[in-house]
């Protein structure tokens, strides 16, 4: 793996990496996987080319002693987005402001925010697709010309003063890019899509988390996870503490193959990763919908799940793994889907042309 060699000499931006804010939410919901979080750069497994970017442009950024250019991010839940945020601010040696789009409610919250920074540290928004318009257009000044534009007063009397801010990072996570109106994602500067783990790379990082949290497991064993983990570490992540808890009550609590089988069978998670709602889906296309194309709120609504969530969280893994193919007519199972689920696939249906 490399190193991130950076020359720290001709930096000028604050040392202090030890003070962070992070939004409670945030702290809640994600302190167990806080251990788990690689802190550097060499520690992140996976996501090769963009890593190899980000050492030059974290390098670059270092050596100028200027702020990290405006990074997205984008990619479905639990691929490493607010792991690589963190990281951002610990190679960069910088503060770290952590919120999400939906807590951002007015203006004025954006703008007690952007003040409050300090030169050079990194502002995380997290879902950043979900800022809603007047706090977005607050954004646009703040990112190109660290300004931002106040009005003062009401109706003829108003006025709007320029106030300018410390140069900072805005780093956006999204789970789809293609949600970011166009003037936001055009104001950053660097934009990284982060692809699913193919399971070696997985296998690497439910080891790395073993070690962390004390737990055995073999070899072979690691690597049934890593291939039925959705492509996700934090998937990964999961099942391996849930094998724990079964080889903790079971056996002598080491993770065997035999014990991911049996335990991964008993959270109905298929030999391909799939868990209960991405059959469910698959089934309800198939045997609802004659195979599709169906659109997706009526999917949606046939199987009572946001659609956003089959967007975000279903849907690419099973784009990827050949199992959905999207049409501009609807979501269609394909083939390789009858097969997985058992059931014989209709004739091939004849192309209407007339
Ligand atoms: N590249 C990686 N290497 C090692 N662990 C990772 C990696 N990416 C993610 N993880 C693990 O997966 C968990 C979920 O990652 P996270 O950054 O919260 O995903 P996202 O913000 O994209 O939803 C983290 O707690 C971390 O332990
Ligand atoms: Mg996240």
């Amino acid at each position: 793996m490399q190193e991130l060699t950076v020359d720290n000499e001709s930096s000028d931006l604050p040392e202090n990496t030890e003070e962070r804010m992070v939004a409670p939410e945030q702290q809640l919901g994600e302190q167990f996987d806080q251990s788990l979080r690689p802190e550097r750069l060499r520690d992140y497994i996976g996501q090769q080319e963009i890593k190899e970017n980000l050492i030059v442009f974290i390098g670059a950024a270092k050596k100028r002693g200027h702020a990290l250019d405006h990074v997205l991010l984008s990619g479905p839940p639990g691929l490493g987005k607010t792991t690589l945020a963190n990281i951002f601010s610990r190679e960069m040696e910088v503060q770290l402001r952590a919120t999400s789009g939906p807590v951002i409610e007015r203006q004025g919250d954006l703008a007690a925010i952007l003040t409050n920074l300090e030169p050079g540290s990194i502002l995380f928004i997290d879902e950043i697709h979900r800022l809603n318009r007047v706090v977005e257009e607050v954004l646009y000044s703040a990112m190109e010309d660290f300004t931002l534009d106040i009005i003062i007063g009401e109706g003829p009397g108003a006025r709007t003063v320029k106030i300018d801010l410390p140069h900072f990072t805005l780093v956006g996570a999204t789970t789809r890019a293609g949600l970011l109106t166009s003037p936001l994602r055009e104001r950053f500067g660097i934009q990284f899509r982060l692809n699913f783990y193919d399971p070696e790379e997985l296998k690497t990082i439910i080891l790395r988390a073993a070690a962390l949290l004390g737990i055995e497991i073999v070899e072979e064993a690691s690597l049934e996870l890593a291939r039925r983990a959705r492509g996700t570490p934090r998937i990964a992540n999961r099942l391996l503490k849930r094998c724990r808890d079964f080889a903790d009550m079971e056996t002598s609590g080491v993770i065997t193959l035999p014990l991911v089988e049996k335990s991964l069978d008993k959270m109905r998670i298929d030999l391909e990763g799939l868990d209960k709602m991405d059959r469910l889906i698959l089934e309800a296309i198939v045997e609802k919908f004659g195979g599709g194309p169906v659109g997706l709120s009526t999917l949606a609504a046939s199987v009572s799940e946001e659609k956003d969530t089959i967007e975000d969280v279903y849907e690419p893994f099973l784009l990827l793994k050949g199992f959905l193919q999207r049409t501009p007519r609807g979501r269609m199972a394909t083939e390789r889907a009858y097969q997985h689920l058992g059931i014989s696939a209709p004739p091939k249906k004849q192309d209407t042309l007339f």
